[in-house]
Order: structure tokens, then sequence, then C-alpha cells
């Protein structure tokens, strides 16, 4: 509706404790840059217009964080998107949110909060997984946990991960849902990952690779995911955010009976 999907992304790592925030896009992408960035000639006409409320809005988006930005010139896959962010981040652990993956855990810790406090009681990397139905796990990188899960832990420790698996290969359904927290060492295995997957440089296999090394886990997050660079998931989004909001709930409910009452 009126806000980018972008900014609940923004939202969630800000509510996570995230102080600066890496944006990497692409030439087409101007857009974001202004839309997170001050615009003193509406906030003054908002202001003399007495729109407090909207004056508030466009404050906040401008003051939520550090953004910075960077591009990637080519688009050669997620493991070298996050290679982009290489300088940037240094000789830390990060987090790494991908846009099209909306979280929602209302009243509750935002998806990568939970993901850092994991990071925070084990000192490394964190894959946020769901559980998805069979059919779709050749649309996710797939985790192999080491052992099952214990009943409500919701953690396990990662023997293996492959990209995109068809289902007969996939060695379980959580699929990794756009939420990690990485540890820096995964920058060197990204300089020299070959392509993977179809022909590009992948995170997962990245993470591979780290687990020769180092270990690494997955996270069952609490919340609700959105698929929002999939035409029905941001449907989906955009619906059931409405209903969410009071300006337009009354009216969007009234349109679905109408629509339910044709069907
Ligand atoms: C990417 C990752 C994949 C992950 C997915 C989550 O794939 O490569 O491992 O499961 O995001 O949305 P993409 O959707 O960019 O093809």
């Amino acid at each position: 509706m009126d806000i980018p999907t972008i900014q609940y992304i923004i939202q969630e790592a800000v509510d996570s404790g995230i102080e600066e925030i890496l944006i990497i896009t692409n030439s087409n992408k101007h857009c974001m840059e202004n839309h997170f960035d001050r615009s003193y000639e509406l906030e003054e006409r908002l202001k003399q217009s007495g729109k407090q409320e909207e004056y508030d809005t466009i404050c906040r988006i401008a003051n939520m964080a550090n953004i910075y930005y960077v591009r990637q010139k080519e688009p050669r896959g997620l493991g070298h998107a996050i290679l982009c962010a290489k300088s940037f981040v240094g000789n830390e652990a990060f987090a790494v949110l991908l846009g099209d993956d909306v979280v929602v855990n209302e009243g509750a810790a935002p998806a990568l909060r939970q993901l850092l406090d994991v990071y925070e009681e084990y000192g490394a990397s964190v894959v946020g997984v769901q559980t998805v139905p069979h059919e779709f796990v050749n649309r996710y990188g797939i985790v192999e946990p080491a052992k099952a899960m214990k009943n409500g832990s919701r953690r396990v420790k990662v023997s293996d991960l492959i990209e995109k698996p068809a289902l007969e290969d996939a060695p379980s359904d959580l699929a990794i849902l756009g939420r990690y927290v990485l540890t820096p060492e995964i920058f060197e295995i990204l300089e020299t990952q070959e392509p993977g997957k179809n022909g590009e440089i992948q995170l997962t296999d990245a993470i591979r690779s780290l687990l020769f090394s180092q270990a690494v886990y997955a996270y069952d997050f609490e919340g609700v995911r959105y698929d929002v660079g999939d035409k029905f998931g941001f449907i989906k989004a955009t619906v059931d955010f409405a209903l969410k909001r009071d300006d337009v709930k009354a009216q969007l409910m009234d349109y679905i009976k109408q629509l339910a009452e044709q069907l």
C-alpha cells in the first residue's frame, strides 16, 4: 500500500537492535534511497498544513537507522550480492535479511532478533528456517539437520545444506527463509565460490563450505513469512496487512464479502 516492503525489512532490523544497515541495490532502485532520505520540502509542507501524523511518519522513516547503499553491478547471485558488503561489514558477524521475505511476528521478538539470540548463545552462524510443503523444497536453500530437532527447542546444528534441491534430493523440509546471521569468514569463501545452481554464486553453497571450519545452526523462527517476490505472496501480504489497518479494514472486509458472494 503506502509502505514499501523494504520498510518492513528495515523495521525488523531496527527492532532487532541493528543500527547500521547496508542495502544492496542495483541501478534500477533509486527510489529506495529517496524513500529513506529526508525530504525537507515535503516535511515543511506537511508541517505547515498541520498534517502532524504524516509528518511524524516521514521523519521516522528517515531516522530509523543509518542506512547506506552499495550497488551490485551485475546480477551474479545472492552470494555475490553479499560479497559486495565485505568492506562495510569488516571483521564482525553480521545479519542478512532478504528483501523478498517479509516476516511478521506481532507482539513478540522479530525473526532476526530470535536468530541473534541464538548467535549470542553459540557464537556461530545461524540460518532462519521454517518447514515448507514438500512440493516447494525446490524453491529454497534446504538444511540437513545433524539430528532431529528436539521438541520445543527450535534450534539444531546443521550438517549440510543444498540450494533448491529436487524433492528426491532434499535432506529435509526445513527451508532457509531469508534471515541469516553470519560470521565474517563467509567473505573469504565467497571470494572464490564457484557459480552453483542456475549459474549464480550461491550463499547456500558458501555456508556449506563454512561448515568445514565452523558450526552452523538452523533456527526455526516464529512468525508468519510472506514471499513478496512471488505474485500471489505479494497479494496475500497486501490483504493481510490491510486487514490490520483501521483506515481501510472495514472497506476491505466489505469488498471481500462482496467478492465471496460471487464465487
Ligand atoms: C534465495 C536463497 C535461498 C533461500 C531463498 C529464501 O533464493 O538462495 O537459499 O531459501 O532466497 O527466500 P531466491 O528466492 O533469491 O531464488
